[in-house]
């Protein structure tokens, strides 16, 4: 049903412009160069781990973000579709739209849409600084553990913020800045409330914080009504 939306990546990406040797899904995989082929592939499967579902709980994720059936999706940073394939699963007559910087990573969700028969998503390659949405056409846009990544991150912010309907949510999740069994070392996290601060600063308000994830913030935020 959907074409498949490709556009221009700049400067050969990577999974993290901060040449991370950490692995942001599972644990910390020591000294993994997370930029060759292969490497790709043991990120990709950390992602992927059966073993997140115990602390991500995605089922509950989705469902906490209350979707209708028609939703407008967005997952930035998708990865090979963890959170993408629930959602197209929840938004059965809307569209989700995978937005990520790594080609490996959406070739991986390709195989996956394929293989699970999912024809409402819209896979996105996109440049670093910009997820290139279409303006003002997103219910929900979410963002897991991919916030650190994003260059100039107020201004990311901003265009995500265009990208929603006026009634629409942005969702961050992240893991809290302290020493955790899983997700990267602190100083590669942000503190919640920089990124509430942030989100201020391009015209999105908090609006809920569910507190059931143990190793996150799950933040909720609405685009601020112009005066
Ligand atoms: C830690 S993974 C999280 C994947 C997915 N959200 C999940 O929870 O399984 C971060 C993802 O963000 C992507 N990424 C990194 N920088 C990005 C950027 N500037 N814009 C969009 N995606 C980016 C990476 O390629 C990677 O797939």
């Amino acid at each position: 049903m959907w074409m498949t939306l490709v556009t221009v990546v700049p400067q050969g990406c990577t999974p993290c412009r901060h040449r991370c040797d950490h692995g942001h899904g599972l644990g910390r995989p020591a000294n993994r160069d997370l930029h060759g082929p292969s490497d790709v592939e043991a990120y990709i499967r950390h992602l992927e781990s059966s073993d997140r579902d115990a602390w991500q709980r995605p089922d509950e994720v989705v469902a906490a973000l209350k979707l209708y059936p028609d939703a407008w999706v967005a997952d930035v940073g998708s990865g090979p579709g963890y959170f993408t394939r629930r959602l197209a699963r929840a938004v059965p007559e809307g569209v989700v739209f995978a937005v990520d910087v790594e080609p490996r990573q959406l070739d991986r969700l390709n195989e996956h849409l394929g293989n699970e028969g999912l024809r409402n998503v819209v896979p996105v390659l996109a440049p670093p600084e910009d997820p290139r949405l279409p303006p003002r056409l997103f219910d929900v846009i979410l963002v897991v553990n991919t916030y650190h990544h994003f260059p100039q991150r107020v201004r990311y912010l901003e265009r995500l913020r265009s990208a929603l309907r006026p009634a629409g949510r942005l969702v961050v999740i992240d893991y809290h800045k302290r020493d955790l069994p899983v997700g990267p070392p602190p100083d590669h996290k942000i503190d919640r409330e920089v990124v509430i601060q942030e989100a201020r600063q391009a015209g999105l308000t908090l609006t809920d914080a569910p507190d059931f994830l143990p190793y996150q913030y799950f933040l909720v935020f609405r685009p601020v009504a112009p005066q």
